[in-house]
């Protein structure tokens, strides 16, 4: 592997672990769920991204592969999440042409900052509709090649793990809704809604062998969220506040992806793995 091009490679990882594996991902031009991907490629897997922009998300696409030589990496633009048909459309093409889809990441979100006075009941609908209705309309577009993979993998024995690991998916969440968090209270309810959403499908596919889980990154640095929803004046009092003192880095929600989606993480279901330094256990403390 050309460790040149992976300054963000973690020395836990292990080339080939994804090795004929294909994860689908929403939201997969932006920058936490394209680091997600792009170690799942160069740890062995193929991958479909999908986004609205059609040239940020194909430019993306074509970025990802040069994550691995000979890696395959669609980018599939112009889909609204809360288009279903557009996803079905996009989960089947994925599954056709690369072979299968064993791990789904439903990362598309919506967002910006103002207090929920003055956010017109059009404006907290199309949060609500891109992070929740967009993440049910992800599962339910994937789910059927999930299953498919799961059972590739699934053993008989009632205390085995699977053989391989396949029919993950993780749910891109945030901490925003745990202790409360101003100007955030369109988001905040809609993240709630993925969380319970993401128990719900676990509970319900986890006899199949499906995985459903929730990753919810706190402050990490360089990521568009960031820039938009954090004013730079603030950001000295907001690194104080976080109890591991710094901002966290996308390798490091790529690290925990990584963790979820191989084998380490075959009899995690149902859960959420905050990546944040500690910071919402100090929200409004710092
Ligand atoms: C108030 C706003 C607004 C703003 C848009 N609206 N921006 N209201 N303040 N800054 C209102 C519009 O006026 C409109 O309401 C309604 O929202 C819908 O807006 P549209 O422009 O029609 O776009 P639409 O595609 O429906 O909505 C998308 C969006 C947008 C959510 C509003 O901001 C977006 O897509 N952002 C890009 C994605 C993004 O922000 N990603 C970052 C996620 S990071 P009216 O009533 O006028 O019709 C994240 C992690 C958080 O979520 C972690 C933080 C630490």
């Amino acid at each position: 592997m050309p460790m040149e091009r992976y300054q963000f490679m973690s020395n836990v990882w292990k080339d080939g672990i994804f090795d004929n594996k294909v994860v689908f991902c929403t939201g997969g031009a932006g920058t936490i769920c394209s680091t997600q991907v792009r170690a799942m490629v160069a740890l062995g897997a193929n991958a479909c991204i999908i986004g609205r922009n059609t040239e940020k998300t194909e430019n993306m696409a074509k970025d990802i592969a040069t994550a691995r030589p000979g890696a395959k990496v669609i980018g599939i633009g112009a889909i609204d999440v809360r288009k279903p048909e557009l996803l079905q459309q996009a989960a089947e093409r994925c599954a056709k042409e690369l072979g299968s889809l064993d791990f789904c990441i439903a990362g598309a979100a919506g967002n910006f900052l103002a207090p929920l006075d003055q956010i017109s009941p059009n404006a907290m609908k199309s949060v609500i509709d891109i992070d929740v209705l967009g993440s049910y309309n992800t599962v339910k577009a994937t789910l059927p090649y999930l299953i498919e993979s799961a059972a590739r993998h699934k053993t008989d024995g009632k205390t085995q793990p699977p053989n391989g690991t396949g029919g993950r998916i993780l749910f891109v969440s945030a901490t925003l809704h745990y202790a409360g968090t101003p100007l955030q209270s369109h988001v905040s309810v809609a993240k709630a809604g993925v969380d319970a959403m993401a128990v719900s499908v676990a509970i319900e596919q986890g006899p199949k062998g499906v995985t459903s889980n929730i990753i919810a990154p706190g402050p990490i640095a360089d990521t568009e969220g960031m820039a938009r929803l954090s004013k730079s004046e603030n950001r000295d009092r907001a690194y104080k506040s976080v109890p591991s003192g710094r901002f966290g880095t996308v390798k490091e929600i790529a690290d925990a992806t990584v963790y979820l989606f191989s084998d380490a993480g075959n009899y995690v279901n149902g859960e959420t793995l905050v990546v944040d330094g500690g910071a919402w256990r100090t929200a409004g403390y710092g």
